[in-house]
């Protein structure tokens, strides 16, 4: 079951979507509960279970949990300052990686970075079914977290993750984070990204 959101961090969904992407958000505060090993495992597990193109599963996860806290700095050490700054509160940083390549005939795989993010996706919602929220970030230093995690060249470097249990806003560093905190969650219209059967077109309501 999850934490109660802040008023406006429900998303506003059409009736119909599972409560589970209702309430799945991207808080910066965290508490310092630590994440049970079998709940960590069960979120990386859901993204094992992403479809990937060829099946190829390109998609590599870097955990690094708090009680680790040589892994756990070392991983926090390349995010960009802004992010250091709220993710130092997170239980767990994963970074994911992705095989630039198929593996069964080692042509480039132009879905490798997409079906990562497909896998991403399955653990934060995962996260979000489990009682805990995560928080994705690309703003760190790529060559930095490559180099810190010992990613082999044929893996591309895809995103920075922070998982634990929300906390109250009123524990963020700065004004700014603490606004951002409890603002509403805005999304696109669903008329401005769907079109009906060709670019530009309407769908009916
Ligand atoms: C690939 C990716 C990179 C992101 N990078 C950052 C980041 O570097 N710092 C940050 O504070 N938030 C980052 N975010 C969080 C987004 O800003 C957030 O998901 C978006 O505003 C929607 O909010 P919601 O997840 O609460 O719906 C990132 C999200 C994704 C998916």
């Amino acid at each position: 079951m999850h934490a109660p959101l802040p008023e406006g961090k429900y998303a506003e969904t059409v009736p119909g979507v599972a409560e589970l992407f209702r309430v799945r958000w991207s808080p910066r505060s965290f508490s310092d509960r630590p994440v049970a090993p079998e709940i960590l495992t069960a979120i990386l597990d859901a993204g094992r279970w992403a479809a990937s193109s060829y099946n190829e599963q390109p998609w590599r996860f870097i955990v690094a949990t708090k009680d680790d806290p040589e892994a756990f700095h070392a991983l926090l050490g390349v995010l960009l300052p802004f992010n250091q700054a709220w993710a130092k509160s997170a239980a767990v940083l994963i970074l994911t990686a992705a095989r630039s390549n198929f593996s069964h005939n080692e042509t480039p795989n132009g879905y490798a970075l997409h079906d990562a993010g497909a896998a991403l996706a399955y653990m934060m919602l995962q996260a979000t079914a489990s009682g805990l929220q995560s928080h994705a970030m690309a703003g760190f230093d790529h060559e930095k977290a490559r180099e810190v995690a010992g990613i082999p060249p044929e893996f591309q470097v895809g995103a920075v993750v922070a998982i634990g249990y929300p906390d109250s806003a009123e524990k963020l560093p700065n004004d700014q984070m603490k606004q951002q905190e409890v603002a509403p969650r805005k999304r696109k219209e669903l008329s401005e990204v769907v079109f009906k059967g060709r670019w530009g077109q309407p769908i009916a309501k």
